[in-house]
């Protein structure tokens, strides 16, 4: 189905004042049931981590997720910035680790679905990003050899029943990494090819026990999906679950909103990256333009030598444009599932409520960086998407994302 065709002719058919009683077309009926968490399916299979589904992997993950001796100061873990009881994430508007980070926090829930990762999408598979943050200086801070023996001793047998035996790397310095200070570069650029190989090998086989894990997170069903699954199956008493002001809402997003081209699919995202003139935070921030450069140049990505695809597998690296200026200042589109319940919001937590966020795609101002995908408020252009709102419509879109509201479930 062309996606993008079907959302033109929606919005040009959609009355500029459409009414809630109105029926729901079949196209709308066809957009609507596409949302629904249940088109998701079986959980994504990644062929870049071949331990994804183990038991033992699963549970070594969530251990590993909470452990803090793996941080500078012993005291950071993936729980500390990602907790459970606030949606996986830390209420900030930017993450607080060793030191103070210049994105926000995103949702584990959700992730395993989009075929890249992080803001600026630098990564592509969960594997890879949870290397990332045991790294950065201002997140866990650590070093990859020292993470790397703590991992074959601490967890030595944890580790040798999935993943065979666990080399000895008790010879090599204290700290040495590709990316830490200039002191454990040098230590880095002096170990043998075969020590940094083992290394990485252990380093790549913690992200794949963390990511069997974070797998194992998922939304559950919102009060959408049962008003989609009334209007799918024509059920007009169990459409009741929803307000005449969140048909409204809903009808909106559908339409003259324009939020579906890019939130749309079970998870409300298109796993895409645009431009839409978000302001641009205190560090400023070319977003996927240097996201891309660096995916390509990341030994850990789908085609390196610790990922267990075939090379054909990686579709999304194989055919990705690695100079691409109009992704300058362009971010991954977030999911929607549950996100009433985790404010601030945008790339760096630029606006504090949903009705911050509606009035911003209201005005649609021009980017700081980059060049918006959105038309100007009131400007008409064949080349942009104009997105038509007036203020009452920022409360019934508002009700309408807080139906999008459902449980976080661990499956083991
Ligand atoms: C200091 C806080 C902090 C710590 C510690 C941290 N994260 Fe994150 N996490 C973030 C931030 C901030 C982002 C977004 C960063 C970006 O886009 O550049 C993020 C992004 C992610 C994402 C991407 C989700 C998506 O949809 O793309 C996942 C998954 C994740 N973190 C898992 C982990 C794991 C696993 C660990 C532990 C190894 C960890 N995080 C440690 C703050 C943290
Ligand atoms: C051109 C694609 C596009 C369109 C159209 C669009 N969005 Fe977004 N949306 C995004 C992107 C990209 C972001 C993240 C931007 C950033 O952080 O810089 C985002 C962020 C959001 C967020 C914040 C979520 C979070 O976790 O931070 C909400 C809420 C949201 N959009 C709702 C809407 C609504 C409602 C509409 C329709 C009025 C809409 N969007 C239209 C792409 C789009």
């Amino acid at each position: 189905m062309n996606f993008r065709a079907l959302i033109v002719a929606m919005a040009a058919a959609a009355s500029f004042s459409g009414r809630s009683q109105e029926p729901w077309s079949p196209q709308d009926v066809a957009a609507i049931s596409s949302l629904r968490l249940k088109e998701a399916g079986d959980l994504p299979v990644d062929p870049s981590n071949a331990y994804e589904a183990s038991p033992e992997a699963i549970a070594l993950g969530r251990t590993l997720f909470h452990d803090p001796r793996f941080s500078a100061n012993g005291k950071v873990s993936c729980a500390s910035c990602h907790v459970a009881e606030r949606q996986f994430e830390d209420s900030l508007p930017r993450g607080q680790g060793i030191g103070p980070g210049k994105r926000r926090t995103m949702p584990v829930m959700g992730a395993m679905h989009s075929p890249f990762l992080f803001w600026d999408g630098r990564k592509d598979s969960l594997w890879s990003q949870a290397l990332g943050p045991l790294e950065d200086a201002l997140e866990h801070g650590g070093n990859r050899v020292g993470i790397a023996r703590i991992m074959t001793t601490r967890y030595r047998a944890e580790y040798e029943k999935i993943f065979g035996p666990a080399p000895a790397l008790q010879s090599l310095p204290a700290a040495a990494s590709p990316t830490g200070p200039a002191a454990e570069r040098e230590a880095w650029a002096h170990l043998t090819e075969g020590s940094r190989m083992q290394v990485n090998r252990v380093y790549a086989n913690m992200g794949k026990a963390i990511a069997a894990f974070e797998r194992t997170i998922a939304y559950g069903e919102s009060r959408f999906d049962r008003y989609a699954d009334a209007v799918a199956s024509g059920d007009k008493s169990g459409q009741q679950v929803f307000t005449p002001q969140e048909v409204q809402g809903l009808r909106i997003f559908l339409t003259r909103g324009q939020c579906i081209t890019c939130h749309n699919g079970p998870m409300l995202t298109d796993h895409a990256f645009h431009n839409t003139g978000v302001p641009q935070a205190a560090t400023p921030d070319r977003g996927r333009y240097d996201g891309i450069r660096k995916l390509v140049r990341d030994e850990f990505n789908c085609l390196g030598p610790y990922s267990d695809a075939r090379p054909e597998q990686c579709t999304e690296l194989l055919y990705l444009a690695e100079e691409d200026t109009s992704q300058i200042g362009s971010f991954r589109t977030p999911g929607l599932r549950n996100v009433a319940l985790r404010p601030p919001y945008m790339h760096a937590g630029q606006f504090t409520t949903l009705e911050q966020v509606i009035a911003h795609y209201m005005r649609a101002p021009a980017a700081a960086a980059g060049r918006s995908e959105l038309a100007a408020h009131g400007e008409r252009r064949t080349d942009k998407i104009v997105i038509h709102l007036a203020s009452p419509d920022i409360r019934d879109l508002a009700a309408f994302l807080r139906t999008l509201t459902g449980p976080v479930s661990q499956s083991r």
